[in-house]
């Protein structure tokens, strides 16, 4: 990585979003070039003038992650910008439905977006990534600890997306790329539905900020940690999940009748 205090060249999908636009507004100062990746096309744009405005040198590829043609472009972009030393893979979607109501189309388009498609982007990228010192940063969940009730399939993609992730950091440790997984845990965005925040108030689960995020993000970002969990709570539970999961089981069982009652709404 060079040493000038714009030293990264950062590919960052789910850009849009509520984190990835967050993240995009606290990395963008310390870029020297950043693309930007989203679907929407206007909100794309707006962001990148937005950042255009504070001399950051910005493109944008809009188009969904689960195509083909996407990737090519991203490519496209990335040799435009004379390489990359930073791939966040942030985009991702949720669901919050019992497993039995989840309908095949729903399983496999949350595996697609949450794993399949960032672990072909890391092999499509990595020929660049690997020319210089780099970072893969892989935006996982305290849900890619945690098992719970209503959400099996994001917390099969999350999970894997971080074994995935130990597994590909492992297996590049004698290289210049680097692979980390950045866990957040509930944060006000869209992507949690009315009932999940209802759920979640009632639960009495803590929420952050997509600005809270970002700034923690920051903080990773200039660390050595391989990973990050956010949250003391949650942290705490997924430690006791590892060492007694007997323990984690009676605690969500106990939460279940409040689950369903949200799952059912
Ligand atoms: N919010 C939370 O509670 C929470 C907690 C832990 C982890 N996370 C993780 O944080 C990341 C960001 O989530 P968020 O809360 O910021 O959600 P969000 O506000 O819904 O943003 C998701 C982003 O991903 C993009 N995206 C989704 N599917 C895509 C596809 N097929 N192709 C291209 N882009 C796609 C969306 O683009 P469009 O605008 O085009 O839809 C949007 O930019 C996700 O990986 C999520 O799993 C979130």
């Amino acid at each position: 990585m060079n040493m000038t205090n714009k030293p990264y060249k950062a590919v960052l999908t789910g850009a849009t979003g509520g984190i990835g636009r967050a993240i995009a507004l606290q990395l963008a100062p310390q870029c020297s070039s950043l693309i930007l990746m989203g679907r929407d096309t206007q909100k794309l744009e707006a962001l990148k003038n937005e950042l255009t405005n504070r001399a950051v040198n910005v493109q944008i590829v809009s188009g969904d992650l689960c195509d083909d043609s996407t990737s090519v472009r991203l490519i496209d972009a990335v040799l435009a910008q004379q390489g990359i030393n930073l791939l966040i893979n942030n985009a991702g979607i949720s669901l919050f439905k019992s497993f039995e109501a989840q309908t095949d189309e729903d399983i496999t388009q949350l595996m697609l977006t949450n794993l399949i498609s960032p672990m072909l982007l890391c092999k499509q990228l990595l020929p660049h990534l690997k020319k210089e010192p780099s970072q893969i940063i892989n935006i996982g969940s305290i849900f890619g600890y945690l098992g719970f009730p209503g959400f099996s399939s994001y917390c099969a993609s999350k999970f894997g997306l971080r074994g995935f992730s130990q597994s590909l950091r492992r297996e590049l440790s004698n290289t210049s790329v680097s692979v980390r997984y950045f866990a957040p845990r509930a944060t006000k965005t869209s992507i949690n539905t009315d009932q999940v925040m209802q759920m979640n108030a009632e639960l009495k689960t803590d929420s952050d900020t997509p600005d809270f995020v970002a700034g923690e993000f920051m903080k990773f970002l200039s660390s050595h940690a391989w990973e990050k969990k956010l949250g003391f709570k949650e942290s705490f539970f997924v430690f006791m999940n590892n060492l007694f999961p007997g323990v984690s089981d009676k605690a969500i069982q106990g939460q279940l009748p409040i689950i369903k009652k949200y799952l059912h709404k």
